[in-house]
Order: structure tokens, then sequence, then C-alpha cells
């Protein structure tokens, strides 16, 4: 029997993390919390006490989870009173939860998009009515109705993951070529192209001068994409890919966009009795810092969900008093550049684990409990 490389048994875990004003976001310009709608109530403000709307995606990966808790957590704290969803059901089950949310006088709408493109609709009715929508770690396309986006720089957490891929395969194979795979997000959460982009503007250049090698050829993003970010896909994927072209050649490294998914590919080249090849991640889930720090999963990415809750409470907080969110970045979404409060990733290997997650009890104490010799 083949073990399915995901469990979320550790997710009760993390109610410990508190909302200390933790991560990078560092905001410098401001833009109309509006939109540019001058008339709207961005400039009265709101009362203390209303409501804030959540909508988060599915539970695809440990951050979700995490930000679910914080949002209640942070959003009591400060005397809001939170309406917090998870779209378990998907990008329709989004569509009315945020309606639902409009109806129940919701001052802001923060959205972690199941499906960026599918939100044009119930956002527009959202700001038409006076309410504040903030796009959450996932950008929602297509709309001019999305005042605020706020997530980490997503194009470098691509760009970290091919890096580590590219220094994995140095540290622990030697000098090339070397044989790799791919593998993509799901293809209706707007963050899929971003990841994908931009570990191959660090690894097409390798391809092309034939450092790395794909023997299954599959190399664009629609077909290395995971639909619902489902681990169970990518473990039938790459069961296929190894017996299919690598029983007798080495299979090296595995671009991963995330830790659930990395791991399900280590698990797979595990049952398959292939040496552990390079593995990137990102979410520094506690299973995925466990394997980290034991050198098994080569690399994750920190984004710590605390400074993006952070983040967003303090924009809230900007809106509430009638003032203008803050910016430091845009982001463009197919019809307007929305201003964006970018946050910094920080890419985690067993070379920086120890100082990584030195303010992040909970991670740090998982790091140390495994870490080898060769944690720094
Ligand atoms: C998030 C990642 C997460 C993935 C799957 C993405 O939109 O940015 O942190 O791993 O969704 O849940």
């Amino acid at each position: 029997m083949k073990k399915i490389a995901v469990a979320f048994t550790a997710l009760a875990a993390v109610g410990a993390v508190a909302l200390a004003g933790c991560g990078g976001g560092s905001s410098s310009s401001t833009t109309s919390a509006a939109g540019g709608d001058t008339t709207s109530a961005a400039a009265g403000g709101f009362e203390a006490g209303a409501t804030i709307g959540i909508s988060l995606p599915q539970k695809t990966s440990q951050n979700w989870v995490e930000a679910e808790q914080m949002f209640n957590e942070g959003l009591k704290a400060a005397g809001y009173n939170p309406v917090v969803q998870f779209a378990n059901n998907g990008a329709s089950e989004q569509q009315s939860q945020i309606e639902s949310m409009i109806q129940q006088g919701a001052k802001v709408i923060v959205i972690g998009a199941v499906d960026g493109s599918q939100l044009s609709t119930q956002v527009e009715n959202a700001q038409s009515q006076g309410v504040k929508v903030i796009a959450y770690d996932r950008l929602i396309k297509e709309t001019k109705a999305v005042d605020l986006y706020v997530a980490y720089d997503n194009e470098k957490v691509g760009e970290l993951q091919g890096q580590a891929l590219l220094e994995g395969l140095a540290a622990r194979k030697g000098s090339g070529p070397y044989n790799i795979e791919l593998i993509a997000g799901s293809n209706d959460d707007a963050n899929s192209k971003p990841f994908f982009e931009g570990a191959m503007s660090v690894l097409q250049p390798k391809i092309d001068d034939g450092t790395l090698k794909i023997l299954s050829g599959q190399t664009t993003q629609d077909k290395v994409a995971t639909e619902g970010w489902d681990p169970a896909k990518v473990q039938t994927r790459m069961d296929a890919i190894i017996s299919g072209f690598y029983k007798s050649e080495p299979l090296d490294g595995i671009l991963s966009p995330n830790d659930t998914l990395g791991r399900a590919a280590i698990q797979s080249a595990t049952d398959a009795g292939l040496d552990t090849p390079v593995v990137t991640g990102q979410d520094s889930e506690d299973e995925s810092v466990t394997s980290v720090a034991e050198g098994k999963q080569y690399q994750t990415i920190y984004k710590d969900t605390r400074g993006l809750v952070d983040a967003v409470l303090k924009q809230i907080e900007l809106a509430k008093d009638g003032k203008a969110f803050e910016s430091n970045g845009s982001a463009n979404n197919g019809t307007i550049d929305v201003p964006a409060d970018y946050l910094t990733p920080v890419s985690v290997t067993q070379a920086n684990i120890l100082q990584a997650y030195a303010n992040d009890a909970t991670r740090l104490k998982l790091a140390e409990a495994s870490c080898t010799d060769a944690c720094k």
C-alpha cells in the first residue's frame, strides 16, 4: 500500500502563534482605499465593532488553517465582528459566501480566492456598496473592484525555489547534467503562474544549455499543473513518470511549488526505491520543517502567516479610521494595477533553518528536534 504523503494532523498545533508584529511588510506610499472612488465610505471610515468578512479557499495547505484562527483571534481582539469562512466546495460556494458577507453588512471583505477569475460579479457588487475588497495572498483578476492586494511576493517565491533547486543539485549531486521534473500548482489559483514563471526564469537558461534535462518532456505549466493542489494527483503523475523514464536513469531533482506537493513527490520517489531527489517546497508546514531539518526535503519557503494577517489587520484599521490603504507596490490583474502591500518570502534549507525560524517558537522547536549536524 502506498501512503499519500499528506497529513494535516499537525494543524491543531498552530494555535500558539500570536499576532505579534512579524513578517516583513513595510508600507511606503499611500493609495486611495476605495480604488479611486472618492465618494465611497473610505472618507468616513466605519464603526469599531463592524463586521469584517474573511473568505478563505479550500484547506489545501497549513497556512490557510493558520490564517483562519489568526483572523478570528486578531479581529476579535481589535473589537470587530469576524465572519471567517472556507469555500471547501470551490468557486461557486465562495461566490455565495461573499454575497452573504455583503448582506451581513461587512465593511471590509478579505478574500483568498479559490479561482481568482471567478469573483468579479461579487467584488463589484461589494465595492458598489462601499465595502472595501482586499485580495489576500492570491490576486483577484479581471476586475477593477479590488482595493488592495496583501501578499508575499509570489514571483520571488518561484525564483527562490528555482535557485534552491540548482543549489541543492550542485550540493548533493556534484556537477551536472541533472535530471529533473517539474510540478506546478492549480491553474485556477492566480499564484500558480508567478510561482512557475519565477522558477522557470532561473531554470530555463539551464535547460537551454543542457545542464538540466527533463526526460518526461513535460515542461509547460499546463502539462505539469496540479488541479486543486491535490497531492494524490502529484503522486499518481510522479509514479507514472518514474516508471516511464527513471527505471535506469537517476531522478536528481523535482521543482515543487509547495510543501504538500513536495512531500507527495518525495513519497513517490521513495515508493519506487529511488534516492530522495532534491525537492523544493513552500509554506514551512510542520511536516516539511521536520523533513528539511533532517535533510530529506531540500528546501521550503517561509511565508509567516502571522505577518500576512497582521498586515491585513493594520490595513483594516486604516480603513476604519477613514484613512487610505498603504501600499509598497502594485500587481496588474488584467484590468488595473492593484495597489499591493508586499511582504518578503524567505528560502529555508538546512543551512539557515535555525535563523529562519528564530522568531517562530513552534517551527524552531520542530527544527531543533530533527536537525542534523548540517543545520547551522
Ligand atoms: C499559496 C501557497 C499554498 C497554495 C496551496 C497558494 O495560493 O500562496 O502558500 O501552498 O496556495 O494552498
